[in-house]
């Protein structure tokens, strides 16, 4: 077994041009591996803390050297010998350096680099493809992979960015994610094939209303300033209809709210249509657009510590509607536990820099899937050229995908990844169909 010989990490930067950290991990015996640290804008309060150089006014206080310093003088003498395929171990050795709850001695970025650097090493070591060795770490883990029907592996069905708002738009709009879900596509080339012709055609629809289609968000969606959320759906709608796609049969749509960042004293501020609503004023809009449009998936539709309203929401649309925690549960076990105890939402949003390490990321995959919780793995609104996080998807049979639009490398990495594994896999592997049987598929005629 190859053992650890060197680590480094370097200042690299992620798509919104900002500095992160890029962790590299040599072994004796010549096998490597490198990842890069997302990082989110619209982030959770519980979520890894990021370690940056805050009181450098070099790159606006975000550089990460400080980083860098932890790797050299806490990390690399410490992980140097042990053997590159005890994940658990590296991911343990980790926490127990930082030993805060919030990853803030060593920063989430500088642990979630290392620890995927470290199974990207064990992958080249063992000579397999990431996604079957994070799959291996995912059964080591007691993450029991969802059975595909006939085939081996689940390929996870994408939730598409078409329009941005909130933190990744200049606030254009109050909703931060409209996306699309090509929900009966039989494989995941088939529904990037449905994702681009809706796509297409919503740039040419919003261009031909007047608004800029050009300029893209940080996710690669559109960010027009529309009047309200409310038209963006529809334009949504529209463009799936001219692209001869039924909504509700073939495409439905999903919300990410991220309702922490526009909630102000316990107020909603869904300017400019739906000003100031309270929090039962909010699960009743939430109520009314689910029942007038498609929408099988609502993201951080209250804010993250609105934890009665939640409540109240899951009560009320957790049997018909994905309702999934984002900043709510920042990818951590306590706060996931606490939250099913309570029975509040019923999915959750899977992001490995909110936990910092892989394997507390697979532990909280395993709690989420024993409780019956829906799996969606996410990228960050800054993110990398890297695709493991397509390999991750797969390997966990997750089930669904969230990593922006189809524009965009950062984000492309990952789609194009995920076409590749597909051809690999063959009949050995099957798009998931989340949307296939437990809610009630929309239909609507217009
Ligand atoms: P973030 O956004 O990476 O800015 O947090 C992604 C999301 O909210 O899902
Ligand atoms: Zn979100």
């Amino acid at each position: 077994m190859a053992r650890i010989r060197e680590v480094r990490a370097r200042e690299v930067f992620d798509s919104r041009g900002q500095p992160t950290i890029e962790a590299e991990i040599v072994c004796d015996d010549g096998s490597s591996g490198r990842a890069m640290a997302p990082a989110g804008a619209s982030r959770g309060v519980a979520e890894a803390q990021e370690l940056r150089d805050h009181d450098s006014p070099r790159c606006n206080g975000r550089g990460v050297r400080q980083a860098l310093e932890r790797v050299r003088q806490i990390i690399a003498p410490a992980l140097r010998g042990l053997p590159i395929d005890d994940q658990v171990g590296i991911d343990l050795r980790l926490l127990e350096l930082d030993a805060t709850p919030n990853k803030r001695r060593l920063g989430g970025n500088t642990l979630v680099a290392i620890s995927l650097a470290a199974a990207h090493a064990a992958a080249h070591h063992l000579r397999l493809p990431l996604y079957v060795h994070l799959r291996s770490l995912a059964r080591q883990s007691g993450y029991c992979c969802l059975p595909a029907g006939n085939g081996d592996y689940l390929l996870p069905l994408p939730m598409v960015n078409m329009i941005s708002g909130g933190l990744h738009a200049g606030r254009n709009l109050q909703v931060q994610d409209f996306l699309i879900i090509p929900r009966q596509a039989r494989s995941f080339a088939e529904a990037m094939e449905i994702v681009y012709h809706v796509h297409r055609i919503l740039g040419q629809l919003l261009r031909s209303s007047g608004y800029e289609a050009y300029l893209v968000a940080d996710e690669g969606g559109y960010g027009p300033k529309l009047r309200n959320n409310e038209e963006a759906i529809e334009v949504i709608l529209q463009a799936i209809h001219r692209s001869d796609l039924h909504p509700g049969r073939d495409v439905v749509l999903a919300l990410d709210l991220a309702a922490s960042h526009f909630y102000r004293q316990g107020k909603y501020q869904l300017a400019p249509s739906n000003k100031d609503l309270d929090t039962a004023a909010m699960i009743e809009l939430m109520l009314s657009w689910t029942n007038h449009y498609p929408i099988v998936s609502l993201e951080d539709p209250l804010a993250e510590e609105d934890w009665q309203g939640w409540k109240l929401l899951t009560q009320k649309l957790g049997a018909r509607v994905q309702l999934i925690g984002d900043d709510l549960f920042a990818t951590n076990l306590c706060r996931l536990r606490w939250g099913m105890g309570q029975g509040i939402a019923n999915s959750i949003l899977i992001k490995p820099n909110q936990a910092g390490t892989l394997t507390e990321t697979l532990a909280v995959m395993r709690e989420a899937q024993r409780a019956g919780y829906r799996l969606i793995v996410s990228a960050r609104s800054g993110d990398t050229e890297e695709s493991w996080l397509a390999d991750l998807a797969v390997a966990t049979g997750a089930g669904q995908i969230k990593v922006g639009c189809i524009t965009r490398s950062e984000r492309l990495a990952k789609y194009n990844q995920l076409l590749r594994i597909e051809e690999a896999l063959g009949h050995q592997g099957q798009l998931a169909r989340p949307f296939g049987d437990l809610f009630e598929p929309w239909t609507i005629s217009q």
